[in-house]
């Protein structure tokens, strides 16, 4: 029997990466919010099943849910990966802006999961049903959330982002503790990336161009040099790929050395965080704020 994943922002960078290494031997439902793109899933194999889905729009969430279950009665892996990057700063920032950012990137999730999750819960009925799912890979389901190393929360001038990365890794973890064993094992695991070279922070230049006051290009270039710099998706993809076969992963993994350095710092007290922080942007922008 295929293994059955459904894989949101599907269209390009880390969902697209997803799909193509996920689609030879597995049914991949493979979300887009742009019909452009649809063709370009569809071609990728025939275990490409693209579905419509707008994080932006609760009735395409509640279509989407619909079509994914009169495709199948079952599904081994959903991967969120779909996401935005809202930036601004907080004195000036409109809070629809924060809204729609959390929309995106958090509350769909959670609302796509909830509904997803009657076909993830498989009662594991007997020891030969499990030694039947083992030999074809991972006997249980698993959400696996791309969370980001914002979600430590040490970035300035991308709070939206980080907050809804954090938000997402706190519903979702809280998810993890309340499902009762006898649901059949259903895993919930955030990876955590750093920088990686994605589409990403070009479109986070265009969706956040209106909001930067004079004297902060210096975040648009950092965006570019982002989109030149990080880690190759395909790092992320080996992850997933790891993950994915494991029975018992972790709750959570961050790749990328700058992601790991988040998250040591994120550990100190506020105002050293704070201090580190001020410091490495005024040393490196030369910015006197
Ligand atoms: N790249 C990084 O450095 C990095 C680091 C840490 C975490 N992440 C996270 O990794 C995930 C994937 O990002 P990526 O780097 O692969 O970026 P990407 O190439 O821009 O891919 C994002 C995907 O999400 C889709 N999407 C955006 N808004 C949506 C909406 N309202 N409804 C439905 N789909 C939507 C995009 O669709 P379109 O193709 O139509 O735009 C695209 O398929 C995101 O959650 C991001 O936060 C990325």
């Amino acid at each position: 029997m295929k293994k059955v994943y459904v894989i949101t922002g599907a269209t390009s960078g880390i969902g697209n990466a997803l799909v193509k290494a996920f689609a030879d031997d597995a049914l991949v439902f493979a979300g887009y919010r742009n019909e452009n793109y649809e063709r370009d899933l569809r071609k990728i194999s025939s275990n490409v099943i693209p579905f419509y889905i707008d994080f932006e729009k609760k009735s395409s969430i509640r279509q989407a849910t619909a079509y994914i279950k009169s495709k199948t009665d079952r599904i081994d892996t959903l991967i969120n990966a779909a996401g935005c990057v809202i930036a601004g700063e907080m004195t000036v920032i409109d809070p629809d802006d924060v809204r729609r950012q959390f929309e995106v990137n958090t509350f769909s999730h959670l609302d796509f999961s909830q509904r997803l999750i009657p076909l993830m819960k498989h009662v594991i009925a007997s020891e030969h049903q499990r030694s039947s799912w083992r030999s074809r890979g991972n006997p249980d389901s698993k959400i696996i959330n791309i969370s980001s190393m914002s979600s430590f929360g040490v970035f300035p001038y991308v709070a939206p982002y980080c907050a809804s990365k954090r938000a997402l890794d706190i519903l979702f973890n809280s998810m993890l503790l309340e499902i009762p064993p006898c649901n059949g094992g259903l895993k919930i695991v955030s990876v955590k990336p750093g920088v990686i070279v994605t589409p990403l922070w070009e479109k986070s230049i265009e969706l956040n161009k209106n909001k930067l006051r004079n004297g902060m290009e210096f975040l648009v270039e950092n965006a570019r040099k982002n989109a030149k710099n990080g880690l190759d998706v395909q790092k992320v993809v080996k992850l997933i790929k790891k993950i994915d076969a494991l029975e018992n992963p972790k709750a959570s993994y961050t790749i990328g050395l700058d992601a790991k350095f988040a998250e040591i710092l994120s550990k100190l007290p506020q105002d050293w965080v704070n201090f580190i922080v001020k410091k490495g942007i005024n040393n490196s922008l030369k910015l006197n704020y």
